[in-house]
C-alpha cells in the first residue's frame, strides 16, 4: 500500500491512534497534515515522519471551532493543492454512569465526537466533489454498536458517526468518494489508560473477554484505516469495520 502523492488530513494527530495513522500514511509516500488541539504532540508526529523520511506539517486546529476547521482546511488546500484523504480520529470521553453526569459533560463530548467530524467532513468535502475523487475514513466506536457501561452520550456521538458515514457515503459515491468508519475496541493508548485508572478490574475482565487474548495496540486501528484508504479498498464504501481482537462480531 503506497500513498505516494497523495495528502492526508488527519484529526487528533498528536496520540494514540491518531500518531500511528500519521506515521502509518507519512511511511507509505503520503504528505500527512497532522491536525490536534496538542501542539506539542503533534510537532513529535510530524517528526517523527520527518525522521523516517516522509513529509509532514502540523497545523493547530480544535475540531469544535467551526471557523478555525474552514480557515486550517482552506490554508493547507492553498499550500499542497488539495485533500486526497481525510481521517477523523480526535475524540475525548469520562467514563461515569449517565445519571451522574452533567450537560457541560455532554456537550464537550458530543462537540469533539460528533460535531468535529461533521465540522472536518464539510470543510473538505467541497474540494473532493469539485476533483470528483476522495476518502474519508471516520474512527468511530464499538461503544457506538454496541453501547458501552458509563459511556451513554460518547456512545450516542459514535453511533450518530456510523449514520453520518452512510449517508455521506450514499450523498458522495457519484463523484468518485468513499466514506467509511473504524471502530477499534480497547486499544491501550491515554484515553484508555484513564478509563483503567478509574475502573482497575475492568481491564483484566475485558482483557478475558477478547478472543484474541490482547488489548489493540495503536497501530491495529491504523493498518485498517490505512486499508480503508488505500486502492485495495476500492469497492468498499459505507462500511464499519470492527478492529477489537473478536470482542465484537457483527
Ligand atoms: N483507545 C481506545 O480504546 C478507543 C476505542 C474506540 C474508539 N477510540 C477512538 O479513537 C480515537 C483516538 O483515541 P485515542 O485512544 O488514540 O485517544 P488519545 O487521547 O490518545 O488521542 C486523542 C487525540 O485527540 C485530540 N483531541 C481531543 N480533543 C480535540 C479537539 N477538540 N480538536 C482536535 N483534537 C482533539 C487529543 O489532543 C489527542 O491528541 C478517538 O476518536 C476515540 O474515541 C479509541
Amino acid at each position: 500500500m503506497r500513498f505516494d502523492g497523495k495528502v492526508a488530513f488527519i484529526t487528533g494527530g498528536a496520540s494514540g491512534i491518531g500518531a500511528a495513522t500519521c506515521t502509518t500514511f507519512g511511511g507509505r509516500g503520503a504528505t500527512v497534515i497532522v491536525t490536534d488541539i496538542n501542539d506539542a504532540g503533534a510537532k513529535q508526529t510530524v517528526a517523527a515522519i520527518e525522521n523516517a523520511g516522509g513529509k509532514a506539517e502540523a497545523q493547530h486546529m480544535d475540531v469544535t471551532n467551526r471557523d478555525e476547521v474552514v480557515r486550517v482546511v482552506q490554508r493547507v488546500v492553498e499550500k499542497q493543492g488539495k485533500i486526497d484523504i481525510l481521517v477523523n480520529i480526535a475524540g475525548w470521553d469520562i467514563v461515569e454512569p449517565f445519571i451522574d453526569s452533567k450537560p457541560e459533560t455532554w456537550e464537550k463530548v458530543l462537540g469533539i465526537n460528533l460535531r468535529g467530524p461533521i465540522n472536518v467532513t464539510h470543510a473538505v468535502l467541497k474540494g473532493m466533489i469539485e476533483r470528483q475523487s476522495g476518502v474519508i475514513i471516520s474512527v468511530s466506536s464499538d461503544a457506538g454498536r454496541n453501547g458501552s457501561m458509563g459511556e451513554a452520550v460518547y456512545s450516542g456521538a459514535k453511533g450518530g458517526i456510523i449514520g453520518f458515514t452512510k449517508t455521506i457515503a450514499r450523498e458522495t459515491a457519484r463523484f468518485g468518494i468513499r466514506v467509511n468508519c473504524v471502530c477499534p475496541g480497547p486499544t491501550e493508548t491515554p484515553l484508555l489508560e484513564t478509563v483503567f485508572q478509574k475502573m482497575p478490574k475492568v481491564r483484566e475482565s475485558i482483557l478475558k473477554a477478547i478472543p484474541l487474548r490482547r488489548f489493540g495496540q495503536p497501530q491495529d486501528p491504523a493498518n485498517a484505516i490505512a486499508f480503508m484508504a488505500s486502492d485495495l479498498a476500492s469497492y468498499i464504501t459505507g462500511q464499519t469495520l470492527s478492529v477489537s481482537g473478536g470482542l465484537t462480531m457483527f
